[in-house]
């Protein structure tokens, strides 16, 4: 295990009637812009409580921001904080809500010419607004972390700073009831990938780290495909909520190689095709461990083992059911697990390399050895 140092300062608060907590978790002398996406949050009840909750405060709205957020929708709320001073913000939403707010907030403070070199150049972030969020959709951990993903057209960019990491997170899963089985089975799919770039790289004598990622990975085979069944069941969407935060708050994966293929080559899925993020996931990942087999090999086994309770066999036909079970758990959550499935082939390979080329894409994986050749023999086993 590699030496770390660990600190997540996001305040949780967990459980219903939760968002009442944001009045004394914002000071009162603050000038709130409350960040919102397309409107579901005025449809099941979550905006009338952000209302209530800062009804002592100074406070205003601003909304539209998109799936994938658009730079150019997150500049207008720039340019709203600038003109009339805001000096926190508060998403309330997905991750594209928060993750949007969180280029805001680094975009308002940002003394550079154009901001879209935090992502396009990696410009350091030396300061960002202070900002927290009320979590609508589990899925991708941003709610405690210090990741953002942003769109410019078809450009799909991440940055991670500390300075954009929330405040506060209330996780309220009644939230969730609303949502479609279609954003349910993403939320559940992107958090399995989460933990699975983190833990399917090679063996790094991170026991805790190990064992608590193959504890939510259980959770999610466990409780994903109930969500999809007994919907109202809000035992299930309390632990999907919290599992999904845990898979991506920096914990499991402190001191171990990390992998992260699977996302990049998944931007450039959404980036060009707009496939929905953990739909180019579950896409991809399979592809991933077949391609990448014998690097991952010590891994491949104790997930078998661990997870599917495979120790059958020889190490191949145990790592070939290990890979059978992941697609059969994606299929269960009616997720797509194949570009075809996705109506997409051979032809849309060049465009996707080319999109991973134009954007650095080219020593990807645990071990920085994934070549732009290795993404495109993986999105040929993903065919
Ligand atoms: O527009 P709104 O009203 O927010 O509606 C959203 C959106 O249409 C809707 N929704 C959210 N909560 C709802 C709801 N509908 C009904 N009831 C609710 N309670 O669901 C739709 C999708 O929302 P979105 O925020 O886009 O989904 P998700 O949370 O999966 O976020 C995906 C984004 O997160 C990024 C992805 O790249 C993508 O842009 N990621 C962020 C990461 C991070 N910061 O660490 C890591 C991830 O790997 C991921 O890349
Ligand atoms: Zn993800």
């Amino acid at each position: 295990m590699d030496k770390f140092t660990y600190q997540n300062p996001t305040r949780i608060h967990f459980g219903e009637g939760q968002i009442a907590a944001i009045a004394s978790d914002i000071p009162q002398d603050k000038k709130v812009l409350v960040i919102y996406g397309g409107g579901s949050i005025k449809k099941n009840g979550v905006y009338e409580q952000v209302e209530a909750a800062l009804s002592e405060h100074n406070w205003g709205e601003f909304s539209g921001v998109e799936p994938n957020p658009q730079y150019d929708t997150l500049m207008k709320a720039v340019e709203k904080i600038k003109a009339e001073g805001f000096d926190f913000l508060l998403a309330v939403g997905g991750g594209s809500v928060i993750d949007g707010t969180k280029f805001i907030a680094a975009a308002a403070a940002y003394q550079g010419e154009d901001p879209w070199n935090i992502l396009a150049q990696q410009h350091p972030v030396e300061s960002a607004l202070p900002l927290a969020c009320v979590l609508t959709l589990p899925a991708t951990g941003s709610e405690s972390n210090m990741g953002s993903v942003v769109s410019r057209g078809k450009d799909k960019l991440a940055f991670m700073t500390p300075k954009v990491q929330p405040l506060f997170a209330v996780l309220d899963p009644t939230t969730t009831l609303s949502l479609s089985p279609r954003q349910v089975a993403n939320g559940v799919v992107d958090a399995y990938v989460h933990v699975m770039e983190q833990y399917l790289t090679f063996p790094a004598n991170a026991k805790v780290q190990d064992r608590f990622a193959e504890g939510l990975l259980l959770n999610l085979i466990e409780e994903g495909p109930k969500a999809l069944a007994t919907p109202d069941d809000l035992d299930v969407r309390a632990n999907i909520m919290w599992t999904a935060t845990q898979a991506l708050n920096g914990l499991i994966g402190v001191g171990v190689p990390q992998d992260w293929t699977t996302h990049m080559i998944g931007h450039e899925l959404t980036g060009n095709y707009g496939i929905d993020h953990a739909r180019t996931l579950s896409i991809v990942l399979p592809a991933v461990m077949k391609e990448r087999r014998a690097d991952k090999e010590g891994k491949l086994l104790q997930y078998a083992e661990r997870v599917f309770g495979i120790n059958e066999g020889s190490s191949d036909e145990r790592i070939d059911q290990a890979i059978a079970k992941t697609i059969a758990f994606f299929k269960q959550m009616e997720v797509p697990t194949s570009l075809s499935d996705v109506k997409l082939g051979t032809a849309d390979i060049d465009t996707l390399v080319a999109s991973l080329e134009k954007h650095g894409m080219k020593a990807l994986g645990e071990r920085g050895n994934i070549t732009i050749k290795d993404s495109r023999a993986i999105l040929e086993a993903a065919l």
